[in-house]
């Protein structure tokens, strides 16, 4: 069998090797894009990770292609429809860092409640001792509004309990037993807007989730709240955000994913390699007047990037792939 592995780093490709030594494999640190595509064609199997773009374009380029196996829990880089048609299995990796996720979520939280970025940064920079601009605020004792209770958004209510937090939540599948076992409460998606100091968001990104926070409900959040996003930047619409931010309607933005993050990481590369769109130009204007804004706080997507849930990845990854290889494939995107 073929197999190419895209995005791959150094310590990765020794495993990978000894995991498929008796198949033909093929490593790369670069993604694949329909800008970027390898030399060779015809893999069987190809692993990838976020920033790869498995469309149609794509795929039109590896017409031997039977199995997809992304190294991760979001799988809106691949057009799983397109897929299907073609009798292309999916696979992914679900829950290999509920925890690691969740922790970077609180890190984004304390960094937006008590201002820790800008109070290590005037030290760094500027040498200033100066506590002017950096009252934060308690979080103990106040709401936290979690907008999907799966893997991730369950791990965060854990960590809120831990510090004294009143938890709400929205999900279309509520699970009600552990709201009632960890004191947590579902609501409306508006309630939940309107009732919550932090706000954090857990849902996955698809038709039903883009621009679930949107100009129309932007401003039924709660006056001066925070808003916390590491789940995909197409859950939010940019325009609204910018809007509510600049207004002061909302406190302050930690996100660690953008809308049009693939396009705006590798701006210069879309301007020369064709005609980008003008709703793509637009977003990524408002990123940039984004990540700019001082009660703004963007990371590089980042919140997966720990050690153990990388080896958790890369172990869960291979034992997809040997499935898949032995007819019995597991963690298939339905
Ligand atoms: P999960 O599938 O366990 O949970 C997602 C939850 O969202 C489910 O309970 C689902 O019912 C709910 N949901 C679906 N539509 C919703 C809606 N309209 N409103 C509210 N809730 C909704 O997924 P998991 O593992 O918790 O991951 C969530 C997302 O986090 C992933 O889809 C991925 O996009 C993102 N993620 C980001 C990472 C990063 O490094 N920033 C790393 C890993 C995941």
């Amino acid at each position: 069998m073929r197999i190419a592995f895209f995005e791959i780093e150094e310590w990765e490709e020794k495993i990978i090797r000894e995991a498929f030594s008796g198949n033909d494999v093929f490593v790369s640190k670069d993604k694949i894009t329909s800008a970027y595509l390898p030399d060779k064609l015809d893999f069987e199997i190809l692993s990838v990770f976020i920033d790869s773009r498995i469309d149609k374009a794509v795929l039109d380029c590896f017409p031997r292609v039977k199995c997809v196996a992304t190294r991760s829990t979001g799988y809106d880089h691949i057009d799983v429809a397109e897929c299907k048609k073609r009798g292309i299995t999916v696979l992914y990796v679900p829950g290999y860092g509920d925890n690691t996720v969740a922790e970077f979520t609180f890190g984004l939280v304390l960094n937006l409640t008590r201002k820790m970025y800008q109070s290590i940064d005037q030290i760094k920079e500027r040498g200033s001792f100066s506590l002017d601009g950096l009252r934060g605020m308690d979080i103990k004792g106040k709401t936290i509004g979690i907008v999907g209770t799966g893997r991730i958004g369950k791990e965060v209510i854990k960590i809120a309990k831990g510090f004294g937090m009143n938890v709400i939540a929205h999900d279309p599948y509520p699970d009600e037993n552990f709201a009632k076992e960890i004191g947590a409460e579902y609501v409306s998606l508006d309630k939940l807007l309107g009732n919550s100091d932090i706000i954090s968001l857990h849902c996955p990104y698809n038709k039903d989730t883009h621009h679930l926070i949107n100009g129309k409900n932007v401003g039924n959040i709660k006056n001066g709240a925070y808003m916390v996003n590491t789940a995909r930047g197409g859950v939010v619409e940019t325009e609204a955000l910018v809007y509510a931010l600049k207004s002061g309607a909302l406190a302050g933005y930690a996100a660690d994913v953008l809308e049009e993050e693939g396009e705006t990481k590798e701006e210069l590369q879309l301007l020369v390699s064709g005609h980008p769109k003008e709703e793509e130009l637009k977003i990524m204007l408002e990123n940039h007047i984004l990540m700019k804004m001082p009660n703004v706080l963007i990371t590089p997507h980042n919140a997966f990037n720990s050690k153990e849930a990388l080896e958790r990845i890369l172990r869960t990854t291979i034992e997809n792939i040997e499935g898949y290889l032995k007819g019995t494939p597991a963690n298939i995107v339905q």
